[in-house]
Parts: structure tokens; sequence; C-alpha cells
């Protein structure tokens, strides 16, 4: 495990677009798995500039998400695929049919997740997953309890996770209560992962999932199996992290 200490969120999101783009220079299938959320947006700013620039190219570049609310209007502003093509295809110029988002086409919904993973394996596999990381600790819409074995479902909204993001929505009650989420063993396969978190709320899951037991309790601890995680953390996130004990399981970057 590889730990970067950032100053801010805008710091991270520099380092951890920069790191996006040099892994996708290992690869021939451009497979970037994305995840929704405040945190990962200065990543994506950064990735659009980058890709402004030219140094990051998005020609052949496939993203996969990690989740999407079900019941939502396909044209709702909270709809993860248009959330997506906000801050991702416009800005990076990726065609809407190479973002591929878990959700139900109108078969079954246990048919719609087989499709989204078999279409992760016929991309090649996700080279590089962003992550987020709930207060609650989960990842994706993974709650606490999900199976380390999980793969994509239908998945029931945590109420902790309802009130977080009705800060998206009017209120709680207008949070779906359910979703489609990339499974943990899913999430797992990925060949490197990149978990970010931003602020204090996320000081005490972080640490949980960094440097405590490994139990779906918390499903982000599952990460500690991954042989190729990197965390992006700024100040805040990191106050709850004993950086002299974690030196012993990561390397530690610190920027800040
Ligand atoms: P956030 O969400 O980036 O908006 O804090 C993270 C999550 O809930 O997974």
């Amino acid at each position: 495990m590889i730990i970067h200490l950032l100053r801010d969120s805008a710091a991270l999101g520099e380092l951890a677009a920069r790191h996006v783009e040099v892994a996708m220079l290992e690869t021939r299938d451009q497979v970037l798995g994305v995840a929704t959320g405040s945190t990962p947006e200065s990543t994506y700013a950064a990735l659009s500039r980058r890709a402004a620039r030219g140094t990051f190219r998005t020609d052949r570049l496939c993203v996969f998400a990690l989740d999407e609310y079900i019941g939502l209007p396909r044209d709702h502003p909270q709809c993860y695929r248009k959330v997506l093509e906000r801050s991702l295809s416009e800005p990076l110029g990726i065609e809407p049919s190479r973002i591929h988002v878990p959700t139900d086409d109108g078969g079954s919904r246990s048919a719609s997740a087989a499709k989204f993973e078999e279409a992760i394996v016929e991309a090649g596999g996700v080279h590089v997953q962003i992550l987020g990381i709930g207060r609650n600790g989960h990842i994706g819409f993974n709650e606490p309890g999900s199976d380390f074995h999980s793969t994509t479902r239908v998945v029931k909204l945590a109420e902790s996770t309802r009130r977080a993001n009705s800060r998206f929505f009017g209120s709680i009650e207008d949070v779906p209560p359910r979703a489609m989420s990339q499974g943990l063993a899913t999430i797992m396969r990925s060949r490197r992962l990149m978990l970010m978190a931003v602020g204090a709320e996320k000081a005490e899951p972080i640490a949980r999932a960094l440097a405590g037991a490994v139990s779906p309790a918390l499903p982000a601890s599952v990460l500690q199996r991954h042989a190729r995680l990197t965390v992006y953390l700024d100040r805040a996130a990191a106050t709850r992290l004993d950086l002299d004990a974690i030196r012993s399981i990561a390397t530690v970057h610190d920027w800040s």
C-alpha cells in the first residue's frame, strides 16, 4: 500500500490525475473505473486539463462506473450517468457509448448486472479503479455487511448514505432507497486501486479501512488485501491514522 498525504483537494486531484495518466500508459485497453460523489471531482477536473493539454489521451478510453441509483428518470441530474457525462465525458471528450453504468436496461435486474460484469471482462478488465469512501466505510454502494465475494447486484442504501447524499437532492425522501452497485469482488479484480478521501468526516473510516480489522462490517477494509492500492488523503482525512504504525505496512509520501 502507498499513501500520499496532500495539502488539499486540489493538490490531491493533481497528483491522482498524474497517476491515472501514467498508469494508462501501461495498458492497451484503456479501462478506467470511476466513482461519483464530491471527492473525485478535483481529479476529473485535473484529468480534463491534462486532456486539453494533450498529455492524457482519451481516444480509446472506456469508463465503468461503480454504481447507479434505481428508479431515477434517465434525465434526472443526479442520475450517475448524467453526473459522469457532466464531469467526465463532456470535458474529456469521451463518447457516451464508452461510459458504462450498472443499470437496469429493461430486462431483469440480475441479467443487467451479469451483462455489466461481462462488459468489464470484454473490455479487458478495469486497469485503474478510482474509489471514494462513505462515512460508514462503504465503497461503491457496498454498505456494511456486504459480502467480500459480491459482484454487481441490486443493493439497499443505508439510511446514513441516503442522509449524506440528500445534499444532492431536495430531501432524504428524494434519494432512491436502492441502487445497482459493483460488488466488492468486482472492485478487487481491478488491477490498480486508487482510494481517495477528503475532510474530517472521512478520518475515522479511513483509519479503520487501512489499519483496522478486515471485516464486512467496514467494507473498505477489504482493500488491505489488494496488492496495488494507492491512497490519497488530504490532511483532515489523515488525522486518525497512526502514521508511525502504518509505515510498517505502507509507504507514506507526505506532500502536505
Ligand atoms: P463523497 O462520497 O465523495 O461525496 O464524500 C463518497 C462515497 O459515499 O462513497
